[in-house]
């Protein structure tokens, strides 16, 4: 069955990888390829699941999309936009979270769209309410049915002033996606400032949209008539380059990974010198390394941008593990991401989730019975074991887990790894690791 690795672990990963473009904004730049009355040009594509199930409802949707050959770069034409059958989304969307960014776009291009109930990882229940309270501030009629949420804006959408009770990410570009074709000036306050949120406003920007980022994290944006397609180079994903950083942390390896750009992963390369890791900076990546001697525990709070942010948490959490010392991580961003500790503490590590605000501020998570603080005591040997994916960077952890484990461990399910990690298993022998297919 493919979807299981037999992982031989207790060597240390060497050697070097390439990484691509960010997942987490090369979905996004599809979408706004349909904002677009010509063809769009994305470059430095990954061959991920998450942009195969963009591309499916693009098309869904009547884009035309055209891959190369190693799919790094796509050619959107979203000239024939037209509407798609409820159930088709449904179908083709499967757990992904990306259909609620089409509303924007759609509304423009068709009056109309269609929301599935939507999925994503178990890291919390994961709701919309920010997106579907900014699409009511622009003037659409938001029905809830039974199989997903209907959305309409027969007399267009109006620019609008949003405040966002959190910087979502999503909810930031639901609004970019929406203001940028709307009649007026939107504003929108505590937005989040991501990179991937910066680079899809270039992407915008370059598309026609006017657009600014002040100090204060207040977007505004002044409505245009008419949008033209991109051409565009995606950044490269710093979630990937910091999960292989992880990685060769817990192994006492050497992994470089090219395409890693310090920009993007400044809070990261820190942390990662804090614990004893050590890092080079070349002009076509980053080379990072475990120096030898002792890692060191530290405490560590994740935040939005440009803090250290909550996807760089579950790899480094395996590092952790083998620091000497007890490490406090206060995860602030998702109320339930240490689910993965579950299957570490299995193989020896002695990890102990709290409900309080550990090691940092009291964020919004405190005295909810949310376990959302973690205690990680090192350096404990893992000992192989038989393990279960349960989600994309909880599975990446996981792995490395397996990796930095005396023995054989069984790791099912990973092809929830697939969605995001390009070719990871073709990366995983470039480092010399071994494997077998269970
Ligand atoms: C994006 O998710 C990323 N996913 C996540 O990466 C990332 O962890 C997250 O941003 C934070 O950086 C993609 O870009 C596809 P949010 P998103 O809206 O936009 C709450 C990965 O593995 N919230 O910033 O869904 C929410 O519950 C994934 O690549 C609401 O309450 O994240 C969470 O507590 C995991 N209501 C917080 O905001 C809403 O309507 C941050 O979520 C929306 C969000």
């Amino acid at each position: 069955m493919r979807d299981v690795l037999q992982v031989h672990g207790g060597l240390p990963l060497h050697g070097e990888i390439t990484v691509r473009g960010a997942k987490n904004f090369v979905s996004k730049a599809m979408v706004a390829a349909l904002l677009g009355d010509t063809p769009s040009t994305l470059r430095n594509v990954p061959q991920i699941r998450d942009v195969a199930v963009v591309t499916g409802l693009l098309e869904l949707h009547g884009v035309r999309v055209e891959a190369d050959a190693d799919g790094g770069t796509l050619v959107l034409d979203p000239r024939n936009v037209e509407s798609a059958h409820v159930a088709d989304i449904d179908a083709h969307a499967g757990s992904s979270r990306i259909p609620i960014l089409f509303c924007g776009p759609l509304l423009h291009r068709l009056g109309e769209a269609f929301i599935p109930d939507l999925g994503g990882c178990r890291i919390g229940d994961r709701p919309i309410d920010y997106h579907l309270e900014i699409l009511r501030q622009f003037g659409a009629e938001v029905t809830k049915r039974e199989s997903g949420i209907e959305i309409r804006a027969p007399h267009g959408l109006i620019g609008t002033k949003v405040r966002l009770p959190y910087p979502s990410v999503g909810a930031t570009e639901q609004l970019l996606l929406t203001a940028v074709r709307a009649e007026g000036i939107t504003e929108l306050s505590n937005a989040a400032i991501e990179p991937e949120i910066m680079d899809l406003i270039n992407v915008l920007q370059k598309m026609g949209a006017i657009i600014s980022v002040d100090t204060d994290r207040v977007i505004r944006i002044e409505g245009v008539a008419r949008l033209r397609g991109f051409q565009h180079t995606a950044l490269s994903d710093r979630i990937e380059a910091a999960s292989w950083a992880s990685a060769a942390l817990a192994t006492r390896g050497d992994v470089t990974v090219k395409g890693a750009t310090q920009p993007e992963m400044t809070a990261f390369l820190n942390t990662f010198r804090k614990v004893g890791g050590e890092f080079d900076i070349t002009d076509d990546g980053i080379r990072f390394y475990h120096p030898g001697g002792d890692l060191r525990s530290i405490v560590l709070e994740t935040d939005v941008h440009p803090g250290f942010m909550t996807d760089w948490q579950q790899p480094l959490v395996v590092a952790l593990t083998q620091a000497k010392g007890l490490s406090i991580v206060h995860e602030t961003v998702y109320e339930n991401r240490f689910g993965f500790t579950e299957a570490l503490t299995g193989m020896g590590a002695t990890i102990q989730v709290y409900r309080e605000c550990l090691g940092g501020h009291p964020c919004r998570f405190g005295q909810r019975n949310f376990y959302h603080s973690a205690v990680i005591s090192g350096p404990t040997p893992l000992e192989a074991a038989d393990i279960e994916v349960p989600d994309l960077r909880g599975g990446f952890s996981h792995l490395i887990a397996a990796l930095t484990a005396k023995g054989t461990s069984e790791v099912r399910g990973i092809g929830l790894i697939d969605r995001g990690y390009e070719d990871f298993q073709g990366k995983l022998a470039a480092l010399g690791a071994e494997f077998s297919h269970g």
